[in-house]
C-alpha cells in the first residue's frame, strides 16, 4: 500500500498573511467548506491571538466543518496557546499548531534569548497545548537555516513533550531541494524517538522552490506538507496545494506516494481563493492559471486531438476543467478550426473547410485570437452560403479625413471576371456603396444599416447588418471585418448576391 501524504493546507492563515488579501469572516468561511469539498486532512483556519475577528473565525469554523483537523496557530507562549483552545472548542478534531524561531539570528534578534532558553519555552508550549488537546504540532521556525544538531535535540525533546507532528520549516525560501532533502533524511536517520511523529514541512517560494523542496522532503521521509491555494503566502508566498498533489498523482510511478484529494476540486477552489482575496492567478501558473491548459501552436492543437497525452500529461477535467482550450490563432490548422466549428454545430465538408480556413486565416491574421463568437458571425455571414455569393470583394481602399472628400476605390469578383470602381460619397461608407453600384449598374435604395461590435477589445470584429430595396424586393445583408468600412462593404455584397438569388427563383 501506498504511504498517504497529510495534506495541510494554510491558506486562511499563511495564506491570508500576503499583502492585500485579507479576507472576510464570511469569505473565510466559505473557502474552508471548499477545502472541505477538496477533502484536505488540515485547515489552518487561523492565528486566534493575532485579533478578536481572527480568533471568531477559527470558531466559526470549528463549528462548522466536521471531517478535516482544525489547526490553530499559536506562538509558544501562553496566551496564544489559551487563545488557540478557546477558538478551538467547538471543532471535532482540533490542532494547537506552536511554533518558535530556533536558527541563531531568530533567537538572537527576534526571541532576544539563548538556545537553551527556545528550547525550554518549546518544551514547556508543547505540554501546554498537550494539556489541552491531544494533537500538538510544533514548528521550528527558520529551521532549514538552524544548527544541525540543536535542531536535533529540540525535535527529539519537542517530540518527548508530546508534539504528534513536528514540522521543518523552510520559512524564508532559502533551501533548494538536493539539500532540503538531505536534511529530512539526516533528521529522520539521527533523532532517536522520530518515529513518534509526522514529520512535516512548510516551504516558502522565495526562490521559486517550495513545491520542488516539498516533494523532496517527502522522498525523504516526511509525510505531511503545509501548502496553500494558488501558491499564497508571506512574500513570495508557500508551496501550491495544487502543484504539490498534482505532482505526486501525475508522478505517481515516481513517489509511490498518494494524497486523499479530490483533484476534481482543485480548479473551483483556486477560482473560489482568487475572487475572495482579489489576487488573480497569473496565466502561465501551473495546474490552474489560465493558460495551463491552452493549446496555441497548430501542431500542438493537431497533435491534441489526435491523441491527449501528446502534449498533455494531465487531463484538464482531473482538476475539474471540462477540457483542453485550443487557443484559435492565425497558426491553428484545419483540423482544430473543423474541431471547434463542429463543438458550435457547423457541420463542414472537407471542400466547404477549405473555403472557409481562407476566411478564417483573414480574421485571424487581424485579430490576436478569434473567439467562438467570431467563428459564429463567419459562419452566418460568409460561411456555407458565401459559396454561392455572386458578388465577392476582391479589394477595396478607403481614403477619409476631416478635411478631404470620403473617396472608396473597390474591386468585385462577378461570376469569375473582376471590375474595379472608384467613388466619392458623404462618408467613407457611402463611397464604398457607390463604387458598387456603379459596378452592378442597378438602381437599389438602402432601407436599414446597423454596425455593432462582437467580441471585446481594440482588435473587436465589427457587424454590419443592411437591409436593400430593389423594386417589390427587399432583402438583408450582413458583413463582418475587424475593419467597419470592409464589413459594410461585405454586408451590402451579401444583400447584393441574395436579391440575385431571389431575382432567379
Ligand atoms: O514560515 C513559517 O515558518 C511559518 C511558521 C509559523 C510555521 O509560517
Ligand atoms: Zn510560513
Amino acid at each position: 500500500m501506498k504511504d498517504k501524504i497529510i495534506i495541510f493546507d494554510t491558506t486562511l492563515r499563511d495564506g491570508e498573511q500576503v499583502p492585500g488579501g485579507s479576507l472576510t469572516r464570511f469569505e473565510k468561511l466559505e473557502i474552508a467548506k471548499q477545502l472541505e469539498k477538496l477533502n484536505v486532512d488540515v485547515i489552518e483556519a487561523g492565528f486566534p491571538i493575532s485579533s478578536p475577528g481572527d480568533l471568531e473565525s477559527v470558531k466559526e469554523i470549528s463549528k462548522a466543518l466536521k471531517r478535516p483537523v482544525i489547526a490553530g496557530l499559536a506562538r509558544a507562549v501562553k496566551k496564544d496557546i489559551d487563545a488557540c483552545r478557546e477558538a478551538l472548542k467547538p471543532a471535532r478534531r482540533p490542532r494547537i499548531h506552536t511554533f518558535i524561531g530556533t536558527s541563531d539570528i531568530h533567537v538572537k534578534f527576534i526571541t532576544n534569548t539563548t538556545r537553551e532558553e527556545v528550547l525550554r519555552r518549546s518544551i514547556e508550549a508543547v505540554k501546554l497545548a498537550r494539556n489541552y488537546c491531544d494533537d500538538v504540532e510544533y514548528s521550528a521556525m527558520d529551521a532549514t537555516r538552524t544548527d544541525f544538531d540543536y535542531l536535533c535535540k529540540i525535535v527529539e525533546e519537542t517530540i518527548k513533550a508530546g508534539a504528534r507532528t513536528i514540522n521543518i520549516p523552510d520559512s524564508v525560501g532559502y533551501s533548494e531541494p538536493a539539500e532540503h532533502g538531505k536534511l529530512i533524511k539526516d533528521l529522520m536517520n539521527t533523532v532517536p524517538n522520530i518515529n513518534k511523529a509526522v514529520i512535516s514541512v512548510h516551504c516558502h517560494n522565495d526562490l521559486g522552490m517550495a513545491t520542488a523542496n516539498s516533494l523532496a522532503a517527502v522522498m525523504n521521509g516526511a509525510r505531511q506538507i503545509e501548502c496553500t491555494i494558488n501558491g499564497l503566502g508571506e512574500r513570495a508566498g508557500n508551496a501550491a496545494l495544487e502543484e504539490v498533489v498534482m505532482a505526486l498523482k501525475v508522478r505517481k510511478e515516481l513517489y509511490n506516494l498518494e494524497t486523499a484529494i479530490k483533484t476534481e476540486e482543485i480548479y473551483r477552489t483556486s477560482k473560489l481563493v482568487a475572487r475572495y482575496t482579489g489576487i488573480s492567478v497569473q496565466p502561465n501558473k501551473s495546474i490552474v492559471g489560465q493558460n495551463a491548459f491552452a493549446h496555441a501552436s497548430g501542431i500542438h492543437q493537431d497533435a491534441i486531438l489526435k491523441k491527449e497525452s501528446t502534449f498533455g500529461i494531465m487531463s484538464p477535467k482531473s482538476i475539474g476543467i471540462t477540457g483542453h482550450e485550443l487557443v484559435l490563432t492565425s497558426r491553428s490548422g484545419r483540423h482544430a478550426l473543423s474541431h471547434r466549428l463542429e463543438e458550435l454545430g457547423y457541420k463542414v465538408t472537407a471542400e466547404e473547410l477549405n473555403l472557409i480556413y481562407v476566411k478564417f486565416l483573414a480574421v485571424a491574421d487581424k485579430k490576436k485570437e478569434v473567439f467562438d463568437e467570431d467563428l459564429t458571425a463567419m459562419m452566418e455571414t460568409e460561411g456555407k452560403k458565401g459559396f454561392d455569393a455572386s458578388y465577392v470583394l476582391e479589394d477595396i481602399y478607403v481614403a477619409t479625413g476631416t478635411k478631404i472628400t470620403p473617396m472608396a476605390t473597390i474591386t468585385l469578383k462577378v461570376k469569375g471576371k473582376s471590375f474595379k470602381a472608384a467613388a466619392i460619397g458623404d462618408g467613407p461608407v457611402d463611397a464604398a456603396y457607390k463604387a458598387i453600384n456603379s459596378i452592378v449598374k442597378q438602381d437599389i435604395s438602402l432601407v436599414d444599416y446597423q454596425l455593432k461590435a462582437i467580441t471585446g477589445g481594440k482588435e473587436a470584429q465589427g457587424e454590419v447588418s443592411v437591409r436593400i430595396k430593389k423594386g417589390p424586393i427587399e432583402v438583408n445583408g450582413r458583413g463582418l471585418s475587424t475593419d467597419i468600412i470592409e464589413a459594410s462593404a461585405r454586408a451590402y455584397l451579401d444583400a447584393l448576391s441574395k436579391l440575385e438569388r431571389t431575382k432567379a427563383r
